[in-house]
């Protein structure tokens, strides 16, 4: 099996989640993709009624494209799911997420939903969060030099993300900058996440401590669930 097949099954697994007139949290990145596609897919045939809440333009655009009825964040009493990928997961089920850009929506929203489901390829498994993966962090522009030097107290060194088809740096969809910090080691994630929110100038950061519900994995073996 494949990594890309690996992402579907997961997402395909989380589908069992969704039910009538469910508020549906729609991550952002490949793997939240193929749940909605697959959703969309459930909302057409099988005339399943969701409404989805966007984490960003690439799940919004999507869901448009999928025939999923689309709420913004403002317009829902409550959201009763939110599915989501990550970067990376800890054992403790602690996250990593934010390579898309969009960890700010994706906190807000995850964070209010009342089951987090991750979906991830076991190849996104670590046993310490920053293995592998840089931790995002969203910054205001103008502050960007002043926090990636502070960052540097934390044991680690931030770079400013830069765009691939445009000049210049990466802006969020809040019209900010993203800087990727490498820590040395990230010993404790729920005080990283905390402490990292305290340099003034700091939107949000790409730790999601203490907040997935439960994570689908799809691996070479089939998907597992481990769970909270
Ligand atoms: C976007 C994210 C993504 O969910 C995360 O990067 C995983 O992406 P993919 O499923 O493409 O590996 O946090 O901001």
């Amino acid at each position: 099996m494949d990594v890309e097949a690996m992402k579907r099954a997961a997402a395909k697994e989380a589908l069992k989640f969704v039910e009538d007139e469910m508020v549906v949290g729609l991550g952002t990145g490949s793997t939240a993709s193929y749940f909605i596609e697959l959703l969309g897919r459930r909302v057409r045939e099988e005339g399943l009624e969701v409404y989805g809440i966007p984490t960003s333009y690439q799940s919004r655009l999507l869901a448009i494209e999928n025939g999923i009825p689309i709420l913004s964040l403002d317009q829902a009493d409550a959201i009763d799911i939110a599915v989501d990928g990550a970067d990376e997961v800890d054992p403790e089920l602690n996250l990593i997420k934010g390579r898309g850009a969009a960890l700010t929506m994706e906190k807000i929203i995850e964070y209010r939903a009342g089951t987090f489901i991750v979906l991830v390829d076991e190849g996104k498994l670590v046993s310490r969060l920053g293995e592998r993966a840089a931790v995002p962090i969203e910054v205001i522009p103008a502050a960007w030099r002043a926090i990636a030097e502070e960052i540097e107290i934390f044991n680690a060194t931030a770079e400013l993300r830069m765009a691939k088809n445009k000049d210049g740096p990466v802006v969020t969809e809040n019209g900010n900058f993203i800087l990727d910090a490498r820590f040395a080691r990230i010993e404790g994630p729920l005080d990283m996440e905390v402490e990292l929110n305290t340099i003034p100038g700091v939107v949000e950061n790409g730790i999601f401590a203490d907040i997935a519900d439960v994570v689908i994995v799809g691996g070479k073996e089939g998907v597992k669930r481990l769970e909270r």
